[in-house]
Order: C-alpha cells, then sequence, then structure tokens
C-alpha cells in the first residue's frame, strides 16, 4: 500500500502544496484532492479515477471570498444559498474566473464550487493558498467512498495519502445548482432537497428529478454501480427469497427480524440514516461476493429522491 494515513490537516497541506493526490473527509463522501489551480496536480486526479476529461471537478474553498475570487460574477442567488448551506452540502455552479484552469471544468465557462462542511478539511482549506480540485474519491462509475477504508482499499495504490476524518455523516454527495436566463436548475439531486432550496430562492425552473435530460456531464444515466446486479422493488412488494448468491436490501429494517442475507440502509426508516449508509451497503454486496441484489426504494420524498437517484444509477444497464 503506497498511500499514507493521516490525520492532522497539516501534512495534507504539505503534501497538496507539492502537488500530490491526497484523498480528504467531507460531510458528503470522501473527495480526491489536488491543487485545484495546478494543471498538472489536477490532470492527476483524472488519471488516478480512470475519469474521462469531459466531466468537470467541483472546486472546494474554506472562504466565501475565495469562492468569490474564482467566478466572474456572484449573483444575489448565490449569496443567498451560501448564506443558508455554507459550509453544507450544496455545489453552486457560477461562471468561472479566468484563475480556473479549463482541465478543472473541462472547458466549460462554469464551475462547480463548494465549501464542505467537516473541520479537518475546513481547518485545511483555511491553510491552502488555493482551493482543492476534489472529485468523489473512487473509481469512475464505481460506488462513492464514505471512509478512509475504502479510499485505500481502491485507489491505495495510486494516491499518496487519505486524510482520515472518519466515517462521511451525510453519506451521499452535495446537491448541484446552476441558473442561467431560464432560471434555476438543479443538476443533481443530493444532500440538500430542492424544497430546501426553494426556501431560499424561489422555485426551480428544471429538476433533474422531472427532466430526465443530462446537464452535468458527468449525469451518466450508469455510475454509482457496484459490480454485482441491481434490481428495484417498490416499497412493500415482496422481494425474492435471499440466497448466498443473491441478497435482499430493505429500506427499514425488518420488524420480525432480518432473514439470512438479507441487509437494510436503516434500522428505524430514517431517511438521513439510509444516506449515510447506501454507498457502504452497496460496496458490501461485492465485498460478501453476491451476483445479485434486489433492493427497495427509498420513500419517494425529501432525501429519500437522492437516495433513490443514487438507487437507479448502480442499477443501469452497463
Ligand atoms: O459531495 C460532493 O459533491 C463530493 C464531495 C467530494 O465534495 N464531490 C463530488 O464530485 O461528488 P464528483 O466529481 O464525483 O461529482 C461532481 C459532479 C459531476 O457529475 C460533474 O459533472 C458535475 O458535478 N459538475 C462539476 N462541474 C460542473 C459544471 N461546471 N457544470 C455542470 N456540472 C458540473
Ligand atoms: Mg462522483
Amino acid at each position: 500500500m503506497r498511500a499514507k494515513r493521516l490525520t492532522e490537516s497539516v501534512e495534507a497541506a504539505e503534501l497538496l502544496s507539492a502537488g500530490q493526490l491526497v484523498a480528504i473527509p467531507t460531510e458528503t463522501v470522501y473527495g480526491l484532492a489536488a491543487n485545484g489551480l495546478d494543471d498538472h496536480a489536477v490532470a492527476r486526479i483524472f488519471e488516478a479515477k480512470k475519469r474521462p476529461f469531459f466531466d468537470p471537478l467541483i472546486l472546494h474553498i474554506g472562504s466565501t471570498e475565495q469562492a468569490k475570487s474564482l467566478c466572474q460574477d456572484w449573483p444575489d442567488e448565490a449569496e443567498k444559498l451560501s448564506r443558508a448551506f455554507w459550509p453544507g452540502p450544496l455545489t453552486l455552479v457560477l461562471p468561472k474566473s479566468d484563475r480556473v484552469p479549463n482541465i478543472v471544468s473541462s472547458d466549460l465557462p462554469t464551475v462547480g464550487i463548494r465549501m464542505p462542511q467537516h473541520a479537518l478539511t475546513l481547518e485545511l482549506l483555511n491553510l491552502l493558498e488555493f482551493p482543492l480540485a476534489a472529485p468523489s474519491a473512487n473509481p469512475f462509475g464505481y460506488v462513492s467512498p464514505t471512509t478512509a477504508e475504502h479510499v485505500l482499499d481502491q485507489l491505495g495504490e495510486s494516491i499518496e495519502a487519505v486524510l482520515d476524518g472518519g466515517p462521511c455523516q451525510v453519506g451521499i454527495e452535495s446537491t448541484i445548482v446552476k441558473w442561467d436566463e431560464t432560471g434555476l436548475h438543479l443538476l443533481r439531486l443530493g444532500a440538500i432537497t430542492q424544497e430546501q432550496i426553494e426556501a431560499v430562492v424561489g422555485p426551480i425552473t428544471q429538476s433533474v428529478s422531472v427532466s430526465q435530460k443530462v446537464q452535468a456531464p458527468g449525469q451518466l444515466e450508469q455510475h454509482y454501480s457496484p459490480h454485482c446486479g441491481i434490481t428495484l422493488f417498490e416499497p412493500g412488494a415482496s422481494a425474492p427469497n435471499p440466497n448466498d448468491q443473491q441478497a435482499v436490501v430493505y429500506f427499514q429494517k425488518l420488524p420480525e427480524g432480518m432473514p439470512q442475507h438479507g441487509y437494510y440502509l436503516s434500522q428505524y426508516g430514517e431517511l438521513s440514516e439510509a444516506a449515510a449508509s447506501v454507498f457502504s451497503v452497496l460496496r458490501n454486496l461485492d465485498k460478501w461476493g453476491y451476483a445479485h441484489a434486489y433492493i427497495e426504494w427509498a420513500p419517494k420524498h425529501g432525501l429519500g429522491l437522492a437516495i433513490n437517484d443514487r438507487l437507479k444509477r448502480a442499477a443501469a444497464k452497463r
């Protein structure tokens, strides 16, 4: 294993300042970080993840001032949303300034920016003179990592270090919003719900939950996928009997107890608990050698929509 496990933000800051790759904890998922203003360092992220260059990266920042320095214009919506949700799981897509390398934005005129809510990573960001470009720290297309072990299991040979900040509290990626002359667009469902955003800036014109049109280049139909096959079933519908080839994953722990090869996303049927566990459960299906899994959809409201988005993509045919 090549990657070091770090616990101090200063150690991570040294490596990152030298152009190296360090996985960082956030409240959503672990990110694979590099100096976001250094083309070479950013190119190594794409290489390590085997990520296509057409899929742009998010810049992580430690202050709103820093965010403003990376975009051309700071509209009223950005002000309101950043005040309401930063630090936190919301990414704003804004017209980028010339300081942002084209490799970060995949040649788009815009850049995604967010301030993560994780004490260690905020400390790190405030030690650095540059933003951190960081996609989720998984090989492209695979399930996102929510612990330092998940990162080391898959990228341990291709990165310098992981800053271990414990398991991610939220467990699914940030919500992504963008706006233009036609209005406000929700590009990715995530930890902040559409209702929460609308309460701050008014109605969303177009949401990925309604329109299936691909807006973010990375919003590929198949994504977040374990190697095992997945079939989704409606809440409360009966699932086939599980066996050592075929697992069943319920949304909530069954009151009568779980059968062998039966799993659940949440003990008490809470959406936030399910979000925090969904990626670990998907990974475990592979680790435990299942060829197939039947997974129950989460309730279809609030955070459940973002969980279902991940399940739907995990189940999409390769
Ligand atoms: O919670 C998160 O957002 C995590 C943590 C590490 O911060 N990051 C994350 O990054 O999920 P990634 O690269 O796995 O997903 C970022 C998504 C991609 O689908 C990408 O296409 C989209 O954001 N994106 C980035 N910049 C964009 C832009 N300028 N316009 C539209 N979509 C953009
Ligand atoms: Mg990702």
